[in-house]
């Protein structure tokens, strides 16, 4: 979806402006048009022509500008599928919370009908000050889109909350909005991703080698075609930004997560490796080493797949190192699955912890589609073209 949108990135006079860099750099990359507009005092931390150069478009400084084609304020604001401000300084809040048109920047947002997406940026107290939370309450209330600062350490050398939100995070959110009117539009979607954690001890657990890797890419693949996801991972890899997530350790948290997700959900993807078995007792204090064996007695986790009860689709996942296929569509029949991914771990060149994977799709009739190595992210892709094309999704 990101693909040929039309973004335009309103670049305003804070220190955070050379992050505004970095967006407009990756979402070029992703193949948006993006278009700049930077204020006055923006200008001031960084130069047009850097955004320039990386966009490879002219950037907008001036309503004036006699170089401009066309009547520019209103052309970038009908053109925009989303406007983004990052960083948003107190003063642009102000002003837009108030309906000021007396910059270029300023006049977009006002004129335009696309969602507007604000990132502040400031120093704390400004940010915590009642009149710029009133603004920003007040451009909530009509509709406008922010994403929170965060704490750490501020350009100003205080410690608070201020800073511009991690890149991924502004990506994610701008992928979220746009993907609103994609083929996942309004439908809720489960996904479980990581290995969980059994603890042993206060400070020793069983777990797997899942890094959690396929499970956050499905999440964003569905994300960005505009699906409500609910992301309830044990991953410790970042969050993905513009769905609920819902952290957890182990399994038997992981199933009651899951099976109050599914209540209202269209469709499960059970990535998560779960651990089948955990520590009968889990020791409260620390187990101290001593000259004896250690005897570790384990029993079974109950099978997630099993307690979803809810008519929806289910996809799972069979992670194998010997008779891949037989395994995988005995998993199939026995789950009740709708689609099994079925992939072969023993291949250092993708699974565990890689950006790669090669997965065959085993389908309930156990139609067999033996995919080519590729990127998580687009065999994730593949799987929602599955889900979509599937007559129980329409239904
Ligand atoms: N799964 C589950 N609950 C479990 C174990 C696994 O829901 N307690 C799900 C996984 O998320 C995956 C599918 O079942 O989507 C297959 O998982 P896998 O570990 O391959 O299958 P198991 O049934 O655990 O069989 P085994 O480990 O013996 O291969």
């Amino acid at each position: 979806m990101i693909k040929d949108s039309n973004i335009v990135i309103g670049v305003t006079g804070s220190i955070a402006a050379y992050k505004a860099v970095d967006i407009a750099n990756k979402l070029t990359q992703d193949g948006a048009n993006v278009d700049v507009v930077m204020t006055r005092s923006a200008q001031e931390f960084v130069t047009p022509l850097t955004f320039q150069t990386l966009t490879r478009r002219k950037v907008y400084t001036s309503l004036w500008d006699e170089s401009n084609e066309g009547v520019v304020h209103i052309d970038l604001a009908q053109k925009a599928d989303v406007v983004l401000i990052a960083p948003a300084t107190a003063n642009i809040i102000a002003k837009l919370a108030n309906g000021y048109a007396d910059d270029l920047l300023t006049d977009v947002v006002l004129a335009t009908r696309s969602p507007v997406v604000i990132a502040p940026a400031m120093n704390v107290n400004m940010y915590e000050n009642a009149i710029t939370q009133e603004n920003i309450q007040k451009l909530k209330d009509r509709g406008f889109i922010f994403i929170e600062p965060v704490e750490g350490r501020l350009a100003c050398g205080v410690y608070g909350k201020g800073k511009l939100a991690e890149t991924h995070h502004i990506l994610g959110i701008i992928r979220t909005v746009i993907g609103r009117s994609g083929d996942m539009a309004g439908k809720k979607v489960v996904i479980t991703a990581g290995g969980t954690r059994e603890p042993i001890d206060p400070v020793r657990f069983i777990s797997n080698r899942s890094s959690g890797k396929m499970g956050h890419a499905l999440a964003e693949a569905a994300r960005d075609r505009g699906a409500l996801v609910t992301l309830i991972t044990a991953s410790t890899m970042d969050y993905p930004a513009g769905m609920d997530i819902i952290p957890v350790n182990t399994a038997d948290e992981m199933c009651a997560e899951v099976v109050k997700a599914c209540k209202d959900a269209d469709a499960l993807m059970m990535t998560a490796a779960v651990s089948d078995y955990k520590p009968s007792n889990v020791a409260k204090q620390k187990i101290k080493k001593s000259d004896q064996e250690l005897d570790l007695h384990l029993s079974k986790n109950t099978d997630i797949l099993s307690q979803v009860k809810e008519d929806m689709i289910k996809i799972g996942f069979a992670a194998e190192s010997n008779d891949i296929i037989r395994n995988a569509i005995e998993k199939l029949h026995k789950k009740e699955l709708d689609l099994i991914v079925a992939n072969d771990i023993t291949q250092d060149a993708w699974g565990f912890g890689s950006e790669y994977n090669k997965v065959t799709l085993i389908d309930g009739n156990e139609n067999i589609n033996e995919l080519p190595i590729m990127t998580k992210r687009k065999v994730s892709d593949v799987i929602c073209d599955w889900l979509v094309s599937n007559p129980k999704w329409t239904k």
